[in-house]
């Protein structure tokens, strides 16, 4: 866990009083499965396209209030794997979606001091979005106070069957024995490589389940769910989630006890 420290050169137009306010404990890494664009949308009349504009919005509001607020890694699930499968129109909204944030958040993401980091299977995205997120990998990775992970055309099963297949040839070419692979080597080997695990699983909509994200990295995070859809989702949600993480005892497996002494 890090203090809640906060710097006077950030340029963010979030509610800075409000975070500043917050005496509890900042998770390390945060993850948030940004659910709920479609029903926020649809009970508008609206078509799901704009819920996920909204969305957008509440992405920045979040990659500011986490950065204000010291979090370290904050990794956002944008489009699974499963996604793809969702109507011709709503993906290639979608995709355009994505372009058009990689070009207007740069400037804040670049001030800020966030690096980007795009995980999942991006040969499914087109050569154009490629060479887009390359480029703003790049960009903002000098100088870095917050990694901002965007999970895209993602899955955790996905990225465990690479991950195994990838050690799985190293053992065929004989750099090291099966027996070799352990938890520190298999860790390397996932879009995560070097990141810290989630301290704080955030999903929004109400929905109680991790629907494939970040399936290994998950496996003592502690879980919030809230009822708000994610275009409304905002820096006093984030703080309630914050609050809740801060009285959780995180035991690790061991007894009360023992975590205690
Ligand atoms: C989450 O919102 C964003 C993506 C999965 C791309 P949804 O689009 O899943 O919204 P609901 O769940 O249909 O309301
Ligand atoms: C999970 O939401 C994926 C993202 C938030 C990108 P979904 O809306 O795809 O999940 P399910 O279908 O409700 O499990
Ligand atoms: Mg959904």
């Amino acid at each position: 866990m890090t203090q809640n420290t906060t710097s006077p050169k950030l340029n963010l137009s979030v509610n800075e009083t409000l975070l500043a306010a917050f005496d509890g404990p900042i998770p390390r890494h945060v993850a948030i499965i940004m659910d709920g664009n479609g029903r926020w949308a649809t009970s508008r009349g609206m078509n799901r396209l704009r819920g996920h504009h909204e969305g957008a919005n509440a992405v920045r509001r979040t990659v500011e209030s986490c950065r204000y607020l010291g979090v370290e890694v904050l990794t956002i699930y944008a489009f699974s794997s499963q996604n793809w499968q969702r109507p011709v129109d709503e993906v290639s909204g979608l995709m355009t979606l994505f372009d058009l944030y990689i070009k207007k958040e740069r400037k804040l993401l670049m001030d800020n001091n966030v690096a980007i980091r795009i995980i999942g299977d991006r040969t499914r995205l087109s050569d154009k979005l490629q060479a887009a997120i390359v480029q703003l990998e790049e960009a903002t990775a000098p100088g870095a106070k917050m990694v901002l992970q965007v999970a895209v055309s993602y899955g955790g099963r996905e990225e465990i069957l690479g991950a195994t297949r990838a050690l799985c040839a190293r053992v065929e070419a004989g750099e090291f024995k099966a027996s070799d692979v352990d938890e520190a080597l298999f860790s390397s080997h996932l879009y995560t490589a070097g990141q810290p695990d989630p301290d704080l699983v955030i999903r929004t909509s109400g929905e109680f389940r991790i629907s494939n994200f970040l399936l290994w990295q998950l496996a003592y995070a502690e879980i919030y769910v809230t009822d708000v859809l994610w275009p409304d989702f905002d820096e006093a949600h984030l703080l309630e989630a914050f609050g809740s993480f801060g009285r959780r005892e995180r035991r690790f497996g061991l007894t009360g006890a023992q975590v205690k002494a």
